[in-house]
């Protein structure tokens, strides 16, 4: 069976992750939902994670089926340690191990700072970080218990953490949200630091404004979007498939010497395009 990089790409014919066994979590829309259908399409048996959005997630599956991989949905809050270990616990009972984890879910609880309260605060820390953090310290225990499978791949495992152009850029009206993607960095950096040694890969993809319903207001009329090319010297809003493009390249062993880089897939969003023109 042979897979193509990516869906409008030429139909170059090698799958990169053939027989690897992926968890995607917040796999049920946007980012997540590429991300795994990608994966799929790579060669890769994918669990698609999901909190709400059920029927959602079960056409995520189908459409993984349909490249002739197994796939299956999974309902968990990331947010849980009981419901991620029993996640991780069920994907090696059914798939037999998990060689790949993109720690994705993650969401947005806007508010100005003076104005925001703890659970505001609270919730976005405990999906976009402390979810992560369950999620990969999971997936790293079975990456150890079995080892690398020269067949499969170089590596122990691949834990690929979804942050954002906002664990580098501040973020008025978002404090949540940019220490979330602050500690996103710091945890992949340190987890990739202490995980090295056991051969286990851990890196980030770092997403600028990509159309997806996260950020619906800022694209969704021309005025908006307008706004938001101001802040994109490639002059595109991203789509999902960029991003799953980028995960699926740093999980192959194409990618097997890069540990602990953050890869920014954002159009120029952090090259400080105001200064472009001034400075
Ligand atoms: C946020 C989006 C935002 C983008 C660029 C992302 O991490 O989730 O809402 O459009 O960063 O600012």
């Amino acid at each position: 069976m042979g897979s193509s990089v990516s869906e409008g790409g030429r139909s170059s014919s090698y799958p990169l992750l053939k027989g690897q066994k992926a968890l995607v979590t917040g796999a049920n829309s946007g980012i997540g939902r590429a991300t795994a259908i990608g994966l799929g399409r790579m060669g890769a048996d994918v669990v698609v994670n999901y909190v709400s959005g059920g029927e959602a997630a079960q056409d995520v599956v189908r459409q993984i089926e349909d490249l002739r991989v197994r796939s299956y949905a999974h309902e968990a809050d990331v947010s849980q340690e009981d419901q991620v270990v029993e996640m991780v616990s069920r994907m090696v009972d059914e798939l037999g191990t998990i060689d790949i984890l993109v720690a994705n879910a993650g969401l947005q609880r806007d508010a100005a700072a003076i104005d925001m309260t703890t659970s505001q605060w609270q919730k976005v820390l405990d999906v976009n970080l402390t979810g992560q953090f369950l999620c990969a310290r999971e997936a790293a225990k079975e990456f150890l218990r079995r080892g690398v499978v020269p067949e499969v791949s170089k590596s122990a495992g691949k834990i690929i953490c979804m942050s954002s152009v906002h664990q580098m850029i501040p973020w008025a009206g978002h404090v949540n949200y940019a220490a979330s993607k602050g500690g996103v960095m710091m945890m992949m950096e340190t987890l990739a630091q202490e995980l090295a040694p056991h051969k286990i890969r851990v890196n980030a993809v770092a997403p600028g404004a990509i159309r997806t319903p996260i950020n619906r207001s800022a694209w969704d009329s021309p005025e908006s979007e307008a706004g938001l090319l101001r802040f994109i010297p490639y002059n595109r809003v991203g789509d999902p498939e960029d991003i799953a493009t980028a995960v699926a390249a740093l999980a192959s062993d194409l990618f097997d010497y890069v540990v602990g880089a953050t890869l920014y897939v954002d159009g120029g969003m952090t090259l400080f395009p105001g200064f472009a023109t001034g400075g």
